[in-house]
């Protein structure tokens, strides 16, 4: 929404928390109208962030999701030989017309958009190393040509870009410039409850402080491999409410650990934990002081 400075200001929203640092990043993208890079561990709500800064602008939000096969070209428009040949050899369509085969990729339809767009690169280290510097000047002036065509598509209204990595490839150096960068810190247990309340409203506090110890301990454990994020904190929750589960089966115990642990490694390390006698914590303090709720 504009504040009183015309500035496009986004708060957060209902249904996504956001830290104070994480809010200041997302308003200077906007004011500088700089792409927001943003990194942080899987599963700590980067994709989602595109689609809330959207929601809560009131803005149209257009999705490019990176394969290892990706161009930057992809992304500013396609020229559809196979169909135009198709057409010439079966009929249909005006093959004359070259522009009838130019397809805009997400970032095509940002620039050509009547209104301001909010353009989510997802993913970006997961194309070659190529990519970003590929789309450095696309971003950097907001406009391309069509070389088939020669047209120009330039950007009516700025979008608001923001790009997601998950610190796969390191990013040039020049790309970085360009950008606005935020790296989303593993919540704390604080924040983690508004987040878990967002997805479980009225979870019993008991049983909510048990899933957030275990949760908590699980993540400290140096010998795992794949830590569990804030994405499966919410789906393990969901399987404790659907089995019914009373709070005190949890006390000493890690039920649906599949939910949590995705490496087998992991699970066995928490099994021979558990078949060595090795205690689950159920307090805060058995975390450390560094916990202390
Ligand atoms: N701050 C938050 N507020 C509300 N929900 C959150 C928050 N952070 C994460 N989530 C939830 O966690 C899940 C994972 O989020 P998301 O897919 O955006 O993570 P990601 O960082 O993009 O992960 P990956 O790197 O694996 O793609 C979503 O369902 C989202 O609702
Ligand atoms: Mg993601």
């Amino acid at each position: 929404m504009p504040s009183d400075n015309g500035f496009q200001r986004f708060e957060g929203t209902p249904g996504y928390i956001v830290s104070g640092p994480l809010v200041d990043a997302v308003n200077c993208a906007i004011a500088l109208e700089r792409p927001l890079l943003i990194k942080g561990e899987p599963g700590t709500g980067k994709t989602v962030l595109a689609q809330h800064i959207a929601a809560g602008l009131e803005m149209p939000l257009l999705q490019w999701h990176i394969k290892s096969t990706s161009k930057a070209i992809d992304g500013l428009y396609v020229y559809d030989t196979v169909q135009r040949l198709n057409d010439s050899r079966f009929g249909g369509g005006n093959v004359a017309d070259i522009r009838n085969y130019i397809k805009l990729g997400p970032v095509g339809k940002a620039f050509a958009a009547e209104t301001r767009q909010v353009l989510l690169i997802d993913e970006i280290d997961k194309a070659d190393l190529e990519f970003p510097n590929d789309l450095l000047r696309e971003l950097d002036e907001m406009r391309f040509t069509i070389m088939e065509t020669n047209e120009e598509v330039a950007a009516k209204q700025r979008p608001v870009v923001v790009i997601t990595s998950n610190n796969e490839k390191e990013l040039p150096d020049a790309f970085l410039r360009r950008c606005i960068f935020h790296f989303i810190e593993f919540p704390d247990p604080m924040l983690m409850r508004k987040i878990v309340a967002v997805h479980h409203p009225h979870l019993d506090a008991k049983l909510l402080d048990q899933v957030l110890i275990k949760f908590y301990w699980l993540r400290e454990q140096k010998e795992l491999r794949k830590k569990p994020s804030t994405s499966e904190l919410v789906d393990w929750i969901a399987a404790l409410l659907r089995s019914g589960l009373s709070v005190d089966k949890l006390e000493e115990h890690i039920p649906f650990v599949g939910a949590l642990l995705k490496k087998e490694q992991d699970l066995d390390a928490l099994q021979s934990y558990d078949s060595r006698g090795g205690k689950f914590p159920n307090r805060w303090s058995d975390l450390g002081p560094r916990y202390n709720q």
